[in-house]
């Protein structure tokens, strides 16, 4: 019987590990998994919601670290989670993506010699100002088993010197919730309740601080955004961080004068809902990448580079950056043409991630 603590701190952690969990708990005589909640994201649109609709156990341990600069955040997990492992004395911590609970909580098993399993390993945006990318290539340095996505991950860590035997390739977690839930999202009533009709609408979402920290940049952002509004309703569920910003910065009014209808965070459920049934998503999320390549949605990702390039490669995102007259032009091509570019799903996002990470799990 392996006994894993899995690791859960914010929003994209949540579906990673719903799965996995489920998969544990479903073979109970291979498995004791635990799950700890770091506190990373507290609010209930943020964090419990996520529990509820995805069906995720209650956790065994909540460090209650909430919000701070980076390095407090970073040390107040470590400092909270060093006595949970000492005492609990796990068979592997099992952490996922790229968030700073992922990073703070591997670093303490380096340290006490307990093995790490990094879900969505190797990915990289080979953009060092992104705290994520800190964290991905620090988490995967420590780590003793590395499970990854897709083959251009495994490609980087072994450029990076990472022991083959060390990796996996399992294929995408985050697209078993995806498909998991996709029936069950029908029941959501958002697009009725925001009475919007299926293709007649964009979503966007928007958090990363190099897109909403600076005045020049959100506003070039949102004169993009409010141009692809005159074409079609823009649905954007506000992250607290996006929200706080546009508030600061003296954008509300010019929001309101626009079709880009603010709304708040939604839970797993009622954005799959929402997104699935868009025109067109804008984003500058990770994950969303991912989904919106695995259901056929086109997606145009408002950042400068990808840590998903199989994303751009396969599916159906489009990278254009920043650059409000690009963005303008990509969005107009898309909502003129009714024929979808050729698209793929990825290899081994099927639905069936989980179980090659606990066969993983079982044999290492
Ligand atoms: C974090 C992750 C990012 C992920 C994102 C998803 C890191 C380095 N970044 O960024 O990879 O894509 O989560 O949301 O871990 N806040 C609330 N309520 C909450 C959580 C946050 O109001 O429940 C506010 C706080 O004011 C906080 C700000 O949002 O200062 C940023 O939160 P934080 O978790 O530090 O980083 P994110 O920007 O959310």
């Amino acid at each position: 019987m392996l006994k894993i603590l899995n690791i859960v701190g914010a929003r994209p952690n949540f579906m990673k590990i719903a799965p996995i969990v489920r998969e544990m708990r479903r073979r109970e005589n291979e498995f004791q998994p635990l799950i700890v909640h770091t506190g990373q994201h507290y609010d209930a649109a943020m964090s419990d919601s996520f529990f509820t609709d995805l069906d995720i156990p209650k956790p065994d341990f909540y460090l209650e670290v909430g919000s701070a600069s980076h390095a407090v955040q970073t040390a107040r997990i470590m400092t909270a989670f060093e006595p949970v492992v000492l005492e609990q004395k796990p068979d592997w911590v099992l952490v996922v993506g790229d968030v700073n609970s992922t990073i703070a909580c591997a670093l303490v098993c380096a340290k006490l010699g307990i093995k790490v399993a990094h879900v969505e390993a190797g990915l990289r945006s080979r953009d060092r100002s992104m705290p994520e990318e800190i964290n991905r290539i620090l988490t995967d340095a420590i780590s003793d088993l590395l499970l990854t996505t897709s083959q251009d991950a495994d490609e980087n860590l072994k450029t990076e010197g990472v022991a083959a035997e060390k990796i996996r390739f399992v294929g995408n977690v985050m697209i078993d919730s995806l498909f998991y839930n996709l029936k069950k999202a029908e029941e959501s009533k958002i697009r009725e309740d925001s009475e919007l009709n299926e293709k007649d609408y964009a979503v966007l979402t928007l958090h990363r601080p190099s897109n909403v920290d600076e005045r020049e940049v959100l506003a070039g952002l949102l004169d993009a955004l409010s141009a692809i509004g005159e074409k079609l309703p823009v649905i954007f569920p506000v992250h607290p961080r996006t929200k706080a910003r546009i508030e600061e910065f003296g954008f509300s009014e010019l929001i309101e004068n626009s079709n880009i209808k603010l709304i708040e965070p939604l839970g797993y459920l009622d954005f799959l809902r929402l997104y699935s049934g868009a025109k067109l998503v804008l984003t500058d999320s990770g994950a969303i990448q991912e989904e919106t390549t695995a259901l056929g949605i086109p997606c145009l990702t408002l950042r400068e580079n990808t840590q998903r390039p199989i994303t751009i490669e396969m599916g159906t995102n489009i990278l254009v950056g920043t650059n409000p007259g690009k963005i303008k032009e990509a969005a107009f091509e898309i909502l003129e043409s009714d024929s979808r570019k050729d698209t793929k799903i990825p290899p081994l996002w099927d639905g069936r991630a989980a179980e090659r990470i606990c066969d993983c799990l079982s044999e290492a």
